[in-house]
């Protein structure tokens, strides 16, 4: 099983897309998440993602990051915007991280409007982590790509190309916190299939940039956003999981109700309830 954790609602941006549903949560304190490093690391978790809000902005991300090392988490991420990566360079380099996602919608001022930061210091804060990262660390670009960046986004697939590192990229999700319903409103159907065409020859041309999850997701997407087809096998709650910044555990993003409402989820074929849903249920009652 895989976590993805967002050790805090806080964060440092005000993105207009941002889809933080936990953005009110209170967060554990620093006891309380070792205590749920070690029941995920008794589920056998292979990776960890801390993600947020901005998870640099909790002052001991770092001694949870040793922590879950010595539990023998051996995949060990942060998603992160990038604004405080030159002021943490040395505990991101010296630490157990594995990967390092930063937000990246575009090389453009586009980035200005939407995420509230100018790209010029997100970039040095880039070209700095790359010179220091060490060699097991990999680095991967997040871009969301909708209206606001179509025309430019790939400007981010040949910056990373150029310097030897991972793209993945997101459409963005409707979430009642999000400001926008960017996808359904501000796409046509003629500028998503170009959209996907574009995709699907990145895909063929530059599949080593491409972050694996780049694939999987082009995929299931394209099946649900082009053709209406609902992916039968969602990975929510089976193969990962969200925990919140309080420690609630949840199968995935699209609804904020626990696992018991995953009736309401938008893929009736869900396999939460036959496959997992007893193991996700039992670290539940742990933390309880
Ligand atoms: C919520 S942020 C948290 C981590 C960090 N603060 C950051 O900006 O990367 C995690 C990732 O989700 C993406 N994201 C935010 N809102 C989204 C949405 N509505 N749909 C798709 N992706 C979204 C962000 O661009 C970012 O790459």
């Amino acid at each position: 099983m895989d976590y993805i954790w967002n050790v805090t609602g806080r964060c440092n941006l005000n993105c207009k897309y941002c889809w933080d549903i936990f953005k009110r949560e209170k967060e554990m304190d620093t006891l309380n998440a070792k205590e749920m490093i070690d029941r995920i690391a008794s589920d056998n978790c292979e990776m960890l993602l801390f993600t947020g809000g901005e998870p640099l902005v909790r002052n001991d991300l770092f001694k949870l990051i040793s922590y879950a090392d010595s539990k023998n988490i051996s995949n060990i991420k942060i998603c992160t915007n990038g604004v405080l990566i030159e002021k943490y360079i040395r505990e991101i380099v010296d630490s157990a991280i594995t990967e390092i996602h930063i937000s990246l919608d575009s090389l453009v001022e586009n980035d200005m409007q939407y995420r509230g930061y100018r790209i010029e210091k997100i970039l040095k804060n880039i070209e700095l982590l790359k010179s220091k990262a060490r060699n097991n660390q990999k680095i991967v670009l997040v871009t969301v790509i909708d209206v606001h960046n179509m025309q430019n986004f790939e400007d981010v697939l040949r910056y990373a190309c150029e310097n030897g590192l991972f793209v993945s990229y997101q459409l963005p999700v409707k979430t009642d916190e999000s400001d926008l319903n960017l996808y359904v409103d501000g796409m046509n159907r003629d500028e998503i299939e170009f959209l996907f065409e574009k995709l699907n020859e990145y895909h063929k041309k530059h599949r080593e940039t491409m972050d694996y999850f780049t694939r999987f997701y082009f995929l299931t997407a394209k099946k649900y956003f082009l053709n209406n087809v609902i992916p039968t096998q969602c990975g929510a709650g089976t193969d990962f999981s969200i925990i919140s910044p309080m420690g609630e555990i949840y199968s995935c993003y699209s609804h904020k109700d626990r696992l018991m409402d995953c009736s309401q989820c938008f893929n009736q074929k869900c396999l939460i309830w036959f496959r997992s849903g007893e193991r996700a249920r039992k670290i539940i009652d742990l933390v309880q």
